[in-house]
């Protein structure tokens, strides 16, 4: 087709992703995945909720600070002190955009909001009103869009795009849209509001019935220009549409679609692993584009028809979403020069020589263990060095575990806290139960631990395991990571760095469950 519009892709995986139970990033990571999101072109990120604590004001201003080529949004309810936050964290940023929403569904206007349709009307206007004194950028959400009425959506719509609201956005909030359905209710509501034109129509589908990117795809053929989504799908509940699953189907189906993205899909599956890193998610190996098995073709028949011609069986090419070799890079004798340049292939740039010396250690260190080094093993170890410098107040010194048939395993463990060290022992069911009990005998955070997963990072019986440990304290989810080559160390690694975050972290507040 000739001269496709333009589909504007809006991330909201630091905001609506981080919302999924465990998912919770820090502002470090925060940071490494909009600088991944921006390297990808994406065009809007959602930073946060930057109301929410003080840690995500300060994520959304950092990153606002930090990113240049992307927009950088904050989300604010339609009330006076979110929107000035908001406005406060965006104020560096390059281009920033203010996101205010108020729920326009009979059952949330009357169950949880307690307020009249005219009055809902009146504070989405006076919201966006209120976010223009900060951007001209702003974007209003009518909650629960799904279950709205058209009438309602057609009335506060026209009303916020005269109050000078530049995208609008339609949100299914609890996933219950149908795709025919969903796709007319945008064509209708572009259609009947008169001054539409002045404004972008956007979506945000959430996955309740597994329909949320089938829902948002309808809507861009019905003249949506903006699709919210996120990296794996992440988000509330079920999740959010899918990053990926968009911006492939839409690139895939040129034929079929009158509009595509500005994106470079090569860096879908690096921006899918950071992702699955940082929050513990595993990607199911079955997932669209990003899935292990995405590009595998295991039967027969399948094999014959790809080695005769590969359209025969593949819609797309692995290596336009970024599956390209796991190359085997560097052994026990590479310099720090072919370390550092490699890395720099991986787009990790060290901010000072200290950060080089103390990745190379640690690599020299890995070699010693492990004969291949590979590229995900560099990601991991950068990623290791990541997680621990952070103001971490705990450090794991050492561990010896012992663990044999017929006896009762356990562990001995030396912790810096606070730059003093501290001894603690324990036996447990297995070798990790007894190493998490030691670090517990001198930590004692009570906190409980809601999910251990093991990854090897790459194949072979000395590959490293890179290890999530999910902790939760006083309704507060944390989660920690850790690699090594050896697992049950890797797991220390893991509860530590989970029990740093749960010292860091104070409490959020949720965006659409408090009103206050
Ligand atoms: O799902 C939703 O309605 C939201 C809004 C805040 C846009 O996340
Ligand atoms: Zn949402």
């Amino acid at each position: 087709m000739s001269n496709p519009e333009k589909l504007i892709i809006f991330d909201t995986t630091l905001r609506d992703g981080e919302q999924s139970p465990g998912a919770s990033m820090t502002k470090d990571e925060k940071i490494r995945i909009a600088k991944a999101l921006e390297k990808m072109r994406v065009d809007v990120i959602e930073a946060g909720f930057p109301i929410a604590s003080p840690g995500d004001f300060e994520a959304v201003q950092a990153v606002a600070r930090t990113i240049k080529d992307s927009t950088i949004c904050g989300l604010a309810r339609a009330l006076e002190a979110d929107i000035d936050r908001a406005g406060e964290a965006l104020a560096d940023a390059n281009s920033g955009r203010i996101h205010t929403f108020i729920a326009t569904s009979p059952i949330h206007m009357e169950q949880k909001l307690k307020m009249s349709p005219d009055q809902v009307v009146e504070q989405a206007v006076w919201a966006v009103k209120r976010a223009r004194n900060f951007t001209d950028d702003v974007e209003f959400s009518a909650e629960d869009a799904g279950r709205s009425e058209i009438d309602f959506l057609c009335r506060i719509f026209e009303a916020v795009i005269d109050a000078g609201a530049t995208t609008i956005n339609v949100p299914d909030t609890v996933g219950y849209a149908m795709p025919q359905q969903f796709g007319d209710t945008i064509g209708t509501l572009i259609e009947r509001i008169p001054n539409s034109d002045k404004a972008i129509f956007s979506v945000h589908c959430h996955n309740d019935l597994g329909l949320a990117v089938s829902n948002s795809l309808s809507a861009v053929v019905n003249g949506a220009r903006q699709v919210e989504c996120t990296i794996n799908g992440l988000g509330e509940r079920a999740g959010n549409a899918s990053l990926e699953e968009i911006v492939m189907a839409v690139r895939t189906r040129q034929d079929f679609f009158n509009c595509n993205t500005e994106l470079d899909t090569s860096q879908i599956m690096t921006c899918s692993r950071l992702v699955s890193s940082i929050t513990g998610f595993p990607v199911q190996p079955n997932k669209a584009i990003v899935g292990a098995n995405a590009f595998a073709h295991e039967s027969g028949i399948h094999q014959d028809g790809v080695l005769k011609s590969r359209e025969t069986y593949e819609i797309m090419r692995a290596e336009d979403v970024g599956w390209a070799q796991n190359r085997m890079v560097m052994g026990k004798h590479s310099g720090r020069n072919a370390f550092r340049t490699r890395l720099e292939e991986l787009d990790v740039v060290f901010d000072s020589e200290e950060e080089l010396n103390d990745a190379f250690r640690r690599f020299k260190d890995l070699a010693d263990k492990k004969h291949e080094i590979f590229d995900d093993d560099l990601r991991a170890l950068v990623t290791d060095a990541g997680f621990s410098a952070e103001n971490e107040r705990m450090q794991l010194i050492s561990l010896k575990v012992c663990s044999e048939t017929g006896e009762t395993p356990n562990a001995a463990v030396v912790l810096s806290v606070d730059g003093a060290e501290q001894n603690g022992s324990a036996i447990g069911g297995g070798p990790v139960d007894a190493a998490f009990k030691a670090i517990e005998s001198i930590i004692q955070s009570e906190s409980e631990l809601q999910l251990y997963s093991v990854n090897a990072i790459t194949s072979g019986t000395d590959a490293q395991g890179e290890v999530t440990v999910r902790l939760q304290k006083d309704g507060r989810i944390v989660n920690g990571q850790g690699a090594d080559t050896d697992i049950v160390i890797a797991s220390a690694k893991a509860y530590v760095n989970a029990f740093n975050k749960l010292l860091q972290e104070p409490p959020k507040k949720h965006p659409q469950k408090s009103q206050v």
